[in-house]
Parts: C-alpha cells; structure tokens; sequence
C-alpha cells in the first residue's frame, strides 16, 4: 500500500490569462488530497472516494466505467472526479511502462471539488506519485508534474495551464508562464477563504474566456492587462523578505492587485454574485485586497487579512458556506507511506 498527499492552491494572480502564455502566481495551501494505492493481481481499477464534497462512492472499471455510481451528487461532479482519477492511472501506466497494471485506488480530500482551490491537480499529483511508486518507478519531482499536467490537459480538452499541478507537487508559491515553471521565494501570507458550496466548470469557462477574447480586442486587451498586474505583483514578492511577516505595505500592494485582478475576470465573465458578494464582505471587513480564485463561476475567494475580522464578516455573509485561514503550504507532494 503506498499512500501519497499533495496540497491545493489558491491564486494569487492570473488565472484564465496563464493559459495564454501569461505569468500566474498560485500558492500552496494546507489542505490535501491524499490518494492510496495497492496494485491489483489484474487490470481492473477500482476506485474508492471520500470527502470530495461527495457522500462518497466506489467504481470498479476495467477500460470504461458501465454503472455509475449511486451517489446523492450532480453527476458532473463524480464525472469529472472519475475522468481524473482515470487520466491519472493513464499516466502511471505509461511512466512505468506497465500498460496492464490494475490498482485499489482510495480518495480522500479536504479540497472541495472544482472550487478554485486545485482539489483536481491535487487528486492527480498524488495519485500518479502514489500509483508510480507502488509499481517501483518514483518519478522525480519535474516529471511528476509534467505528468499531473498531461492528465489535467487530456481532461480538460487540452484547456489547461502547468500551473495548478506544478504548484500542487512543488508546495510554497510559484511562478509559470507557458511552459516555465519555477518556485519562487514569499512571505507566509495571511490567506482568508470564503466558500460558496458550489463548483465552477473548468472547461465551460476557459472556453468562454477563449471565445470573448477571440471576439473582442478589449478583452484580448483584458488577459494581457492581469498579465501586467502579475508583473508587478511579482516585482513586490520580489522585493519582499520571504523570512519575515509580510508588512502592511506589502499586503496594501499584493491586495490592491488582487483587487484589480478580480475586477479584470469579472469583466471577462467568471465571477457570479456569490464570489462577489464575498470579496465585497471581505474589502469591506478591512481585507487588503480579495478576489475570486481558479476558474471561477462558483467556489471559492481568497483575501488577504491577518486579524480575525475577514473571516467573521465571511461567516455572517449571505452566499458564503464556509469561512477559513489557510497556511501556505511550503512542502508540495509528500508521501505518506511508501
Ligand atoms: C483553473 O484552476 C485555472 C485556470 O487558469 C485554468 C488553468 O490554468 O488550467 C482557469
């Protein structure tokens, strides 16, 4: 049995313009999707999930999935869990030229799903590391997210950015642009998040993204214009001691851009009154800075603000389910037994 963990993320700048070529920086966050794995005697896969804001479920497959499961959830929702446990076992196969290896898969999650915090390139990450593993073929960390990537990419319809899975198995805040991926030095910030219970489609919205700025020069304009706010924020990450806790005047900079930027994605379609009547309830709580984070359409906010007021103004907030810190998570993918 080989057990592996991989944190989620939150945004925090550039979403939906990194998949144009732009910079994003995502930022690990302490909350985990953690994937078992034992190989089986033949080639049939049987996954086993719990906690995905799911009542959970098991499916046993051998090539396609005939009976899906019974499940009190939209069937999207197992749809796209099972499309990614699926591609990750593809890439496993592939990685140790083991095309018959069969698994017992079991999920487990404290990332709701298709929330903006990266619960699918989690669920990847470990899970390719995991099955890797227990087939004797650990990959080293680049691959392993070239991989996530890979499966997240087939998935996704070829929409999707290195970013969510790079910054999944590397942990702490990184930068990507294209296909550079690199980890980059900042503070532990004081990230708040606010959950609207509710899920985003990852596809649909990347695609009306890619249609609006196809269509429309000012929005073309738009993605390079989070482009240029990325620039600059990561000019005062920069520019920050990662050893010390971030000043006011940092936080005032980051936040004001974090401000800009969810102002740009809802120009560009993604935000829905939930996440902005959450970002409202955090600026006006005193936040130095909030938006919305991932793909958007539902989920999740992130915000920046060290004192409790963010959070209690979240929880009193019509739309807003659940209200959290969350800790940057410096480790990326860990295995927790081997
Ligand atoms: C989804 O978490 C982030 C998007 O930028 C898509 C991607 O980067 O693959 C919307």
């Amino acid at each position: 049995m080989t057990v592996c963990e991989a944190p989620g993320k939150v945004y925090l700048f550039g979403e939906h313009a990194v998949v144009y070529g732009e910079p994003a920086v995502p930022a690990a966050i302490e909350r985990r999707a953690r994937v078992t794995v034992e190989p089986r005697a033949d080639d049939h896969v049987r996954v086993t999930a719990a906690d995905l804001s799911l009542d959970g479920f098991t499916v046993e497959y051998a090539g396609t999935v005939d009976d899906p499961p019974d499940v009190n959830v939209p069937a999207s929702l197992v749809d796209a869990a099972m499309g990614y446990v699926d591609a990750a076992v593809r890439q496993a196969r592939a990685a140790a030229d083991a095309p018959d290896a069969g698994f017992d898969i079991t999920v487990e999650s404290d990332i709701p799903l298709g929330a903006g915090l990266g619960s699918s390139a989690a669920v990847v990450v470990a899970g390719i590391d995991a099955a890797t593993r227990a087939l004797g073929v650990p990959l080293d960390r680049r691959e392993l997210a070239d991989r996530a990537y890979r499966a997240e990419f087939e998935v996704q319809d070829g929409q999707a950015s290195r970013a969510d899975t790079f910054c999944s198995t590397m942990g702490g805040a990184v930068r990507v642009a294209g296909d550079d991926c690199e980890s980059i030095d900042a503070p532990s910030l004081p990230f708040v998040i606010g959950f609207d219970g509710g899920a985003g489609d990852t596809g649909a919205l990347v695609a009306g993204v890619r249609a609006l700025r196809e269509e429309h020069d000012f929005a073309a304009d738009t993605v390079a214009s989070i482009g240029d706010l990325v620039r600059e924020g990561e000019t005062l990450l920069a520019d920050a001691d990662p050893t010390v806790s971030p000043s006011s005047e940092l936080l005032d900079g980051l936040g004001e851009l974090m401000d800009f930027n969810h102002g740009l994605l809802a120009a560009l379609g993604v935000s829905a009154r939930s996440l902005d009547s959450m970002v409202w309830a955090a600026r006006e709580a005193g936040a130095h800075g909030a938006k919305l984070t991932g793909a958007g359409g539902g989920g999740c906010i992130v915000a920046l603000d060290p004192s409790p007021e963010t959070p209690t103004a979240l929880s009193f907030t019509q739309g807003c389910v659940e209200a959290f810190r969350a800790e940057l998570a410096t480790d990326g993918v860990r295995v927790v037994e081997p």
